[in-house]
């Protein structure tokens, strides 16, 4: 399959209207190879055939198809494992002293197939931070595959390889034929899955979240749309909440409304009106 400059500029066009991810009109190769992989599946024959489907009608199907296709999914257990300790051993004990027993509120954004928000509870079931079915982590993406393969919660033993502890596999996990491993109820039920595209759809619930992991999904987005994902975040971050970016994402030089915090080794975002009170709590 050859795709013509304009093909891919309205292949390009449209990733991002749906999504707001910029797709690199240099790097025509990779699209030529995930349509060839990709159009027989939706019963069409080439990019001509693609382009006018794209233009004159709204499939919700072909959107579907053509997001998964081009949005990275690539996630791990417990990934960034110093961010994960320094929630466990400062964010959560502080939580406790400022919050007096409210139960937690976490948004899991962009989560794909489900290791951020289940390696969330497992950290707060290992600290004994959420029991009873107090507190939930809100989990969701624009990808309905991904979703759906994270409320099933099922993975394979390659998935299975990347990060997660030996203890936590036996304790969290159950085996199933042929191999895969299913995550337990007892984590599952803390964990609620929506459907949410960051740039068009609103936060779900009116609730303002105590923790919002957005990681590792700005980095596909121009920076005026990373503006527009940052305050919508703002309102919806509680009073002394943290927001949690990938390891090479910032707020600085995008929003003013944020400032970074060093959390022990890990580096996380506060609103900044809270920072001079996060500052004395961590001693600086
Ligand atoms: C690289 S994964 C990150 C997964 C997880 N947060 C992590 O850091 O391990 C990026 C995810 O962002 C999702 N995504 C891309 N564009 C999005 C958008 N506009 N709204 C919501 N999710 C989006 C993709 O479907 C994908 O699952």
């Amino acid at each position: 399959m050859v795709l013509t400059d304009q093909q891919m500029q309205d292949i390009a066009d449209f990733i991002y209207e749906m999504s707001g991810i910029v797709i690199d009109l240099q790097k025509k190769y990779f699209v030529e190879s995930r349509l060839k992989q990709l159009l027989p599946q939706i019963g069409l024959k080439n990019a001509e055939e693609l382009c006018d489907a794209l233009k004159n009608f709204r499939d919700p199907k072909l959107e579907t198809f053509l997001i998964d296709a081009f949005t990275t999914h690539e996630t791990y257990w417990f990934r960034d494992p110093e961010l994960f300790s320094a929630l466990a051993s400062i964010y959560f004990p502080s939580f406790k002293e400022f919050n007096a027993g409210r139960p937690f509120l976490i948004w899991s954004a962009a989560c794909s197939t489900g290791q951020e928000p289940y390696s969330i509870v497992m950290l707060l079931l290992e600290n004994h931070f959420i029991s009873n079915l107090a507190g939930r982590v809100v989990a969701t993406d624009i990808s309905l595959n991904a979703l759906n393969r994270a409320s099933k919660g099922i993975y394979n033993q390659i998935e299975m390889s990347r990060g997660i502890p030996a203890e936590f596999l036996i304790k969290y996990f159950w085996q199933m034929n042929g191999g895969s491993w299913q995550i337990s109820e007892s984590v599952r039920r803390y964990v609620e899955f929506a459907q949410q595209n960051l740039l068009t759809d609103p936060i779900p619930y009116s609730c303002q979240y105590h923790l919002i992991f957005c990681r590792n999904v700005l980095i596909y987005f121009l920076k005026q749309d990373k503006e527009k994902v940052l305050k919508k975040i703002y309102h919806r971050l509680a009073p002394m909440g943290l927001l949690v970016l990938g390891a090479s994402e910032t707020t600085v030089g995008i929003s003013k409304q944020f400032c970074p915090l060093r959390l022990g080794k890990a580096m996380v975002f506060c609103r900044a009106e809270d920072y001079s009170r996060w500052t004395k709590i961590l001693g600086k």
